[in-house]
């Protein structure tokens, strides 16, 4: 089955999901920091569309969730490294590594990240 296939059919989908917040508790816009089973992870809603990276600055490893949402890219708060919000590309410097990004699915009114 598809993974199209498998979101039609309300089924869950393979990993080690788990619900970290509320799609309500994540406007458009805004980063938001959530627990996933252990593992820090900032979520950016994107225009509509909810992405998670881990939280945590590839520069000098500060919580990417003190930063900011800027279009697409996360700003980190603390000197100014850029990073795409889904992919965890580097955008700018100081920071010269990518962050980690992780699936993110909505279900039901609840975001689900699969930190596996
Ligand atoms: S800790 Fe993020 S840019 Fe330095």
């Amino acid at each position: 089955m598809s993974p199209t296939e498998r979101r039609a059919h309300r089924e869950p989908p393979v990993g080690k999901w788990v619900r970290v917040a509320g799609l309500a508790d994540c406007p458009v816009g805004q980063l938001k920091a959530v627990d996933a089973d252990g593992t820090a992870v900032v979520l950016a809603n994107v225009e509509g569309t909810v992405c998670a990276l881990l939280d945590r600055c590839s520069h000098e490893e500060f919580p990417l969730s003190d930063g900011e949402l800027d279009g697409g890219h996360v700003v980190c708060a603390y000197h100014g490294a850029r990073f795409d919000a889904c992919t965890g590309a580097r955008k700018s410097l100081p920071a010269v590594l990518p962050v980690r990004s992780f699936p993110v699915d909505v279900r039901d009114g609840d975001v689900y990240v699969d930190v596996e």
